[in-house]
Parts: C-alpha cells; structure tokens; sequence
C-alpha cells in the first residue's frame, strides 16, 4: 500500500489562501516574505497573490551543491547584500515542510542575527512527529495549514508526471 500523501498544485494553492487569512486575522502584518528555496519558492509566490509583499529568497539544504549530504544545513544562497533590510521588519518565513525543524530553525536563528523586529513561521504541513531542533523563543506566530501524520509527501512539482501525480491524489482521496 502506498502511504505516501499527494499533494496538488491547487490543494497547495487553497492551502496558502488560507494561511493568509489565519495571518491577518492575527493581525500580523509583514514588510517581507522570505522563502526557503526550493520547497517555499512556488507556496511564496502564491501567498504573495493574497499579502503582496516583496519576496527573498534562500536556499538551505542538508545536500551541498554537488549533492553531498552534510551534517548541519548549508547555505546554497543567502541573502548577504539585502539582510541590512530585515533589521527591525516584520518577516513572513515561508516552507513547504515543518519535518525535523532542523532546517527551519537553522534558517531563523540566521534571520533574528540581523534584529528583524518579528518573525512568523508559514508552512503547509507539519509533521506530527519529535522535533530535531526547537524553534527560537522569539518565534511566537506559527501557521500550519495541516498536521499530518511522519509519513512522505509528494509535492506537485516534484512530479515527472503531473497528470499521474493529480490521478494519484484524487484516488487517495476516494
Ligand atoms: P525542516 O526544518 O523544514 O523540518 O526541514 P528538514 O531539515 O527536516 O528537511 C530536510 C529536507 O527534506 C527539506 O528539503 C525538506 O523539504 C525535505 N522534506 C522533509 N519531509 C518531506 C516530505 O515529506 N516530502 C518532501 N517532498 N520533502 C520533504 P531540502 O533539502 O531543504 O530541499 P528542497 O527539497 O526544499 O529543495
Ligand atoms: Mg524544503
């Protein structure tokens, strides 16, 4: 039997719609979404069609550019020329996956490093399942669109074919 869960372009796409509604009935407002690449990249874009704010991009991986992987998360990209700007802002962080936490916390700890006045933390699924690392204290907004189950999940755009992926979510469903 296959566990795996299958996830849709437009399950991901209703997702957002409405973590953004959950963030502004919070009433937090943010300056700018950072996304960490490459699973945040397609989620930010589309929460930036319902909080259209300016978006950068990182990219963390536990595999290093030649697919190595390593033991602490690694900077493929970061955002040295403009992390000035994030001093006293209010960040939207923005993942596909909250799995082990490693990277996620890796990646604020990096962030509150440049004094940004807030951060909240966005993903679509968080696994239910013991963390590897904890969020910083200074995390105190937190959105997951769903808990699910420690098991794999295949996004869309991972999918070589996209027509098997959506016939493999439906009958899921079923
Ligand atoms: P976390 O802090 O967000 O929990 O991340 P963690 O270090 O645990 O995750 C390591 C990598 O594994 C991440 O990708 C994450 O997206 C990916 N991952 C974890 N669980 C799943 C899953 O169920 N399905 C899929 N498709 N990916 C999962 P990465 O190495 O940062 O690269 P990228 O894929 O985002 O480019
Ligand atoms: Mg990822």
């Amino acid at each position: 039997m296959d566990t795996k869960i299958y996830v849709t372009y437009n399950d991901i796409h209703q997702a957002v719609k409405r973590l953004a509604e959950r963030v502004k009935e919070s009433g937090f407002e943010p300056d700018v979404i950072v996304a960490i690449g490459s699973g945040g990249f397609i989620p930010a874009r589309i929460l930036k069609t319902f909080i259209n704010r300016p978006i950068f991009a990182v990219g963390i991986s536990y595999y290093g550019i030649d697919n190595k992987p390593m033991d602490v998360p690694q900077k493929i990209q970061w955002i040295d020329e403009v992390q000035q700007k994030l001093t006293g802002k209010k960040i939207l962080l923005i993942d596909e996956v909250d799995d082990t936490r490693m990277t996620l916390s890796y990646c604020l700890e990096e962030l509150i490093s440049h004094d940004p006045d807030e951060i909240a933390v966005l993903v679509i699924h968080n696994k239910k399942k013991v963390k590897g690392a904890q969020f910083p204290k200074e995390i105190t907004r937190y959105f997951a669109a769903f808990d699910v189950e420690d098991r794999w999940i295949r996004y869309p755009w991972d999918a070589e074919d996209i027509n098997t992926h959506d016939d493999l979510a439906a009958s899921s469903r079923s």
